[in-house]
């Protein structure tokens, strides 16, 4: 099944993250999971730290029945993922929040979430705009474990969550970790690229 790239114009948004090869990798195990996804039969999907908005249109496009959310700690990321979503004619509710704050519980059919992931200082992680899209702090892990923290409240019980990583994340540390929350976990995609080894994790009860 065919997840379509959707369009987008960042030309108005300097601040907010340009669509790479983590995204594209995301977009692919979206692609390559779908008759699960499908299965499912998700009533609620939100991209956290939605950026450009390309990986949530790409499945508001294809699960039209679907409610589509985006949540982005930088309000222009909210508005470029807002921009993209009517570019590409499909639905998603973007807001400007910390992960899931102001969501109900337990109500994520799917969550998608490309995080800050690059090892920087602990300062970085707190800065504004573009710079909260990379800085991932001690390991690159900072907002990666505030986020594995709140796992367990965010997913339905149905729910699947796919988490992207780099290999200074040290990802068989984060699957120990969610086994220890009696999560089931697989790596589900890797692709080498010059500097990085991205992986994407599936977690799910
Ligand atoms: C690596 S970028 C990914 C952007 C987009 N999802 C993509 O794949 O192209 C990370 C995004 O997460 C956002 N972000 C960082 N910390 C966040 C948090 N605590 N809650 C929500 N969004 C956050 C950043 O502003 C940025 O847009």
């Amino acid at each position: 099944m065919l997840l379509q790239t959707p369009v987008y114009n960042l030309k108005q948004f300097p601040n907010v993250y340009t669509p790479s090869e983590d995204s594209f990798l995301l977009l692919d195990t979206l692609e390559a999971d779908m008759n699960n996804i499908i299965q499912i039969n998700p009533d609620f999907i939100v991209e956290i730290g939605s950026g450009s908005g390309v990986i949530i249109t790409a499945l508001a496009a294809f699960l039209k029945n679907t409610r589509c959310f985006a949540t982005d700690i930088n309000p222009e990321a909210c508005i470029a993922t807002t921009t993209t979503s009517i570019l590409n004619n499909t639905c998603v509710e973007a807001c400007n929040m910390t992960f899931l704050t102001c969501f109900k519980e337990n109500v994520f059919d799917i969550i998608v979430f490309n995080p800050p992931y690059v090892v920087t200082d602990s300062e970085e992680v707190f800065g504004n705009g573009v710079a909260r899209a990379w800085a991932g702090g001690i390991d690159g892990c900072e907002v990666i474990n505030q986020f594995l923290k709140s796992l367990p409240n965010l997913m339905s019980s149905k729910g699947i969550c796919y988490l992207l990583l780099i290999k200074e994340n040290n990802p068989q540390k984060i699957i120990n970790i969610l086994y220890g929350m009696k999560f089931n976990v697989n790596i589900v995609k890797q692709r080498k690229i010059p500097c990085e080894h991205l992986y994407v994790l599936k977690i799910y009860k």
